[in-house]
């Protein structure tokens, strides 16, 4: 398999439903202040916003130039129409968003998503061109039964089903268990390898070799600027999908500079 250093690593802040959009301007300032060049050559850094948030967070940066990236923490299953509530693909596309979480587990657990709902969403952000980063994870109770991978693979299948080498081979994966998010109970590396190595190898299983060495793989809960370099030695890892930590402007831009610190993480 390609060596890990073909990927870029990347980095997105799920804002969850925290920042207006006077907060967001104002934490996207800070991290713009912050970050320079080198942070973007070495990773692609995004944040994802809630929706109401986006026009002001696209004006910012497309104004001043950003290298920052952005993106929704979801999206609507159907194209267009009378939805109440829903934004579609087309919308979130108009507002520049290169990625879109799909199947976050949050979505899966209070809006009952499941994996055949969940892949018309991957196959809507696919048709309007942007990047699918689809959550898999378990929660505490298979974990400990330990049917994890199973559960896993099986929301990667149902996630990705339809899909060719070619969307497969640019698109994301986020394997973030359940029990590690917002608990500040971090999975050990060796935890978050284990399960994103079964997800690369599942994809080289149905897409083969070249694409399971060209799709990102990031791990997700608990993710802060001190346990980053641990996680990002890992071969499988790719990047990270942070939560809580991305809210706070000098740790999320600590956890992108995960290569500063001392830690075998260096060497990638
Ligand atoms: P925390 O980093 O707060 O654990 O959240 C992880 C997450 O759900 C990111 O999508």
């Amino acid at each position: 398999m390609t060596p890990k250093p073909a990927r870029k690593p990347l980095v997105a802040g799920n804002w969850k439903m925290h920042n207006n959009h006077f907060e967001a301007i104002a934490l996207t300032q800070k991290l713009a202040f912050t970050l320079v060049d080198k942070d973007f050559s070495a990773a692609d850094i995004a944040v994802l916003p809630p929706f109401t948030d986006l026009r002001s967070v696209q004006t910012l940066i497309e104004g001043d130039r950003l290298q920052l990236l952005w993106g929704a923490q979801d999206v609507s299953a159907h194209e267009d129409g009378a939805y109440t509530g829903e934004v579609s693909a087309r919308m979130l596309a108009k507002l520049g968003c290169r990625f879109v979480l799909a199947g976050h587990s949050e979505r899966r657990q209070y809006h009952h998503e499941d994996d055949a709902l969940i892949n018309t969403k991957v196959k809507r952000i696919l048709e309007r061109a942007m990047t699918p980063v689809l959550c898999v994870g378990e929660p505490l109770e298979v974990r400990q039964a330990g049917g994890y991978l199973e559960l896993v693979l099986e929301q990667l299948d149902g996630g990705l089903d339809g899909l060719n080498a070619a969307q497969v081979a640019g698109l994301v994966v986020a394997y973030e268990p359940v029990w590690a998010i917002g608990t500040g109970e971090v999975a050990t590396p060796q935890d978050a390898q284990e399960v994103c190595h079964a997800v690369r190898r599942r994809i080289s299983a149905v897409h083969g070799d070249a694409t399971a060495a060209t799709a990102r793989i990031l791990y997700g809960g608990s993710v802060k600027a001190d346990n980053m370099p641990a996680i990002m030695a890992e071969p499988d890892i790719d990047g990270a999908l942070v939560g809580g930590a991305s809210l706070d402007p000098g740790e999320f831009v600590g956890i992108c500079r995960y290569r500063d610190q001392s830690t075998p993480a260096n060497q990638r």
